[in-house]
């Protein structure tokens, strides 16, 4: 009896436990999650993707929401600021006037309606819109969400974006001061350039991508960097621009220098024709740098609210026309992997249509 009596307490205690551990919020429109603050994000989940990222494109939208994510959080360091809490947007009159924000407004104006309806704060906004965005592309890691950045009440100071014509000294120093990110962590982050072209760089050729891949999160920006360049009319010569191999592709000369100094080469060769490699390794800074300025304790998780990728399993290549002897090797202790060549004759990448 007695016996009984105690196993019957211990059982409920363990009920207890177990519900606890697992017990979900239902929200008004059916939806269960982990915390009720996160019920109301299915709706603005629905809405960006439908009305901001044209029904789940990984388009020119989301490519500039990713690049957004980072000239929001990236905005602290040793002169002041606040990292990812939405002075970029909130201080739009003061914030892209800064060079290395050229371009940013356009997203900044897109996102504005999306904020308003939202109820959500600006820096809560710029993570999700980024976070929701990459879902779309294929081979993308499932990116965290956290809600409770106040809104910024001061702007970023300047110089705090690194710029493609920045030595690979002065990039590593500036995340090092952000977020005391290691240069293998710079090189993670660097990954968001597969998913990623540039309309100003070189205003001449806008939307001109950095691999020839930009709507799909794979490792082929990391191939097509360490390639041998070649000085095609109408690139290179522009400021943070250099010569690259592929007609119709831009490659920023920090991302060639990254690609091939001693401290990052390595790194960088690492990730080609690795997918889980690029999916961890952006997925873990990317969870670094969206909660900058912030103590991850302090805020909510909801990053159930991400949708699975599509899933990625293309093998890289070298692109069609280029040998293994088109590889500037850079990494001094491994060889690059061997890759298929595409089939074919070389062709043209095509630029990303603007929206
Ligand atoms: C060394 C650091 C970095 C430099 C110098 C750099 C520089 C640039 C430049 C010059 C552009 C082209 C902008 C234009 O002309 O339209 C660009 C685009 C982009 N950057 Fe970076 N970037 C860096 C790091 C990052 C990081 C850490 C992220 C995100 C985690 C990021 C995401 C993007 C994306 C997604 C685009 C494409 C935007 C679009 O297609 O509209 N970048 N970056
Ligand atoms: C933050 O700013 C946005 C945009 O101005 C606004 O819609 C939102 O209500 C603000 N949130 C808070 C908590 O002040």
């Amino acid at each position: 009896m007695a016996f009984k009596a105690l196993a019957a307490l211990t059982f409920a205690a363990l009920q207890v436990t177990n519900a606890a551990l697992i017990r979900r919020v239902t929200c008004a429109d059916g939806n269960t999650v982990n915390n009720a603050a996160c019920c109301s994000l299915f709706a603005v989940r629905d809405d960006i993707q439908q009305n901001l990222f044209d029904g789940g494109e990984c388009g020119e939208e989301v490519h500039e929401s990713l690049r957004l994510t980072f000239h929001d959080a990236i905005g602290l360091g040793s002169n002041g600021g606040g990292g990812a809490d939405g002075s970029i947007a909130i201080f739009e009159d003061i914030e892209t006037n800064f060079h290395a924000n050229n371009g940013v407004d356009e997203i900044i104006d897109e996102q504005r309606p999306f904020v308003q309806r939202s109820g959500m704060t600006v820096g809560d906004f710029i993570q999700f819109a980024g976070a929701i965005g990459v879902s779309n592309c294929p081979g993308a890691p499932r990116l965290p969400v956290f809600l409770g950045r106040p809104n910024a009440t001061a702007p970023a100071p300047d110089l705090t974006v690194p710029e493609p014509f920045d030595t690979v000294d002065s990039i590593l120093a500036r995340f090092a001061d952000a977020g005391n990110f290691s240069p293998a962590e710079v090189v993670a982050l660097l990954a968001s350039h597969t998913i990623a072209a540039a309309d100003h760089v070189d205003p001449t050729i806008p939307g001109t991508p950095f691999d020839s891949t930009p709507e799909t999160f794979d490792t082929q920006f990391f191939v097509e960097t360490q390639l041998r360049g070649t000085l095609f009319p109408g690139t290179g010569g522009n400021q943070g621009e250099v010569e690259s191999p592929l007609q119709g592709e831009l490659r920023l000369q920090s991302d060639s220098e990254l690609a091939r100094d001693e401290r990052t080469a390595c790194e960088w060769q690492s990730f080609v024709n690795n997918q889980q490699k690029i999916q961890n390794a952006f997925a873990a800074a990317f969870t670094k740098m969206t909660v900058l300025g912030h103590n991850v304790n302090d805020l909510i998780d909801c990053s159930e609210l991400v949708p699975e990728p599509p899933v990625f399993t293309k093998a890289a290549t070298l692109p069609a026309g280029l040998t293994h002897n088109d590889i500037e090797q850079a990494c001094a202790a491994t060889p690059f992997p061997t890759l298929a060549t595409d089939p074919g004759p070389a062709t043209s990448v095509a630029p990303v249509p603007p929206s």
